[in-house]
């Protein structure tokens, strides 16, 4: 029995969620969501670039969408900025009894630590319709969850968990909302909102909280850092144009603090340019991109996650697998009581699209 699926918003992360929904064996694309007025109208093939006219047509129509009888929706709206409006959205999917699984708002990773005032609509929307939300991704989500956990079934004593991302974003093309956020490009006079204080803690604190839980420890606090280096010439990147004295690196880290000690940690540095910032934390010589989880104990333990999209780029594969994590969580999803779940709820949800060609 396929799992009948509708995709909402097609952009970045959207694109790829619909390349694969289409040409997964197990899924009936039933329904497609489009913000932008350019795009309701156009079969769910040509939005993500499949030669192929699939019969489902994006519309903007939310009622008429949730009148499908869809089993789940694969939500990926921009989220982070605009809670006032995707938080009604979310909750009118559940009230109507479809289960969600979304890259968005990267505050609900751990439930517990979205603000009352996002979280519990949401969770009445579940009790109203008997539905799920499961909210994941790449990082923040796998790498903070799923590669820990598997790093930690190896370890015994621990003394730190780090959790790195190490990205060369320059292929990422998405400047108006991460090159905006992180300041890339702009001089230090700009201040961008991920060095505001409690930005980053919003964002991607659920990390380490989820983390703490799952160590059962209780945290005394979330300690934020953010830093950035600036390019001493000018030069050009798939992501944006970067002046001279412009910002072409970004160090960041949270720091979960058990009893006074720093115990969980999740570090990132994204550059524009392979030699920019060479004193940071890098990926391996031959990589772009490193997903990353050192436990520091006995035994010590490294476990790494390289990821390479259908274009050969490690910024698409890391999109592609923000939306693969979600596809692949579905049935665990569905079988799951109605409610607001995280990773620690779920089984392990690996692909089970076995190659048939
Ligand atoms: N956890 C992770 O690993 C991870 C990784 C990547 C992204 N994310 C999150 O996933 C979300 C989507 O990321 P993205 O890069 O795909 O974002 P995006 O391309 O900037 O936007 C996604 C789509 O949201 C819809 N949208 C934008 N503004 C809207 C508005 N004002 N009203 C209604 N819809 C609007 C549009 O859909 P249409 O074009 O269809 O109209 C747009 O294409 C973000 O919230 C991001 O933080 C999480």
């Amino acid at each position: 029995m396929k799992h009948r699926v509708i995709q909402w918003s097609t952009g970045n992360v959207g694109f790829h969620s619909l390349r694969h929904l289409i040409r997964h064996p197990d899924v009936e694309l039933v329904g497609v969501h489009a913000h932008d007025p350019a795009k309701q109208g156009r079969d769910a093939g040509a939005l993500c670039g499949l030669p192929e006219d699939t019969g489902v047509v994006a519309t903007g129509d939310v009622e008429a969408l949730l009148a499908l009888g869809a089993d789940a929706v694969v939500y990926t709206a921009k989220g982070e900025t605009r809670p006032q409006e995707v938080i009604p959205e979310l909750a009118g999917i559940l009230r109507a009894g479809i289960d969600v699984v979304s890259t968005t708002p990267i505050f609900l990773i751990w439930p517990a630590h979205a603000q009352p005032e996002w979280r519990d609509p949401l969770e009445q929307a579940c009790r109203d319709g008997g539905s799920t939300l499961y909210v994941n991704g790449i990082d923040p989500g796998f790498s903070g969850d799923a590669l820990p956990l598997a790093a930690l079934q190896l370890a015994d004593r621990i003394d730190e968990v780090r959790v790195q991302e190490l990205v060369d974003y320059s292929t990422y093309e998405d400047p108006d909302f991460t090159g905006v956020s992180f300041g890339f490009g702009r001089d230090a006079d700009y201040t961008p909102p991920l060095a505001l204080p409690g930005v980053l803690r919003g964002a991607w604190g659920g990390m380490v909280e989820l983390l703490a839980a799952a160590l059962g420890v209780k945290l005394d606090e979330i300690r934020e850092h953010y830093d950035r280096v600036y390019a001493a010439d000018s030069f050009e990147t798939p992501m944006m144009s970067v002046p001279r004295g412009g910002c072409e690196a970004v160090r960041f880290q949270l720091e979960g603090v058990v009893d006074g000690r720093v115990r969980i940690v999740t570090e990132h540095v994204n550059r524009l340019r392979d030699d920019a910032a060479p004193d940071w934390p890098r990926p391996p010589a031959d990589r772009a991109g490193v997903h990353r989880c050192i436990v520091t104990g006995n035994p010590g333990v490294q476990l790494e996650c390289f990821v390479t999209g259908e274009d050969g780029d490690h910024n698409t594969g890391g999109v592609q697998a923000t939306a693969t994590r979600l596809i692949n969580a579905i049935p665990a999803v569905r079988a799951h009581a109605p409610g607001i779940v995280s990773s620690l709820d779920l089984p392990a949800t690996p692909s089970r699209n076995l190659a048939r060609d």
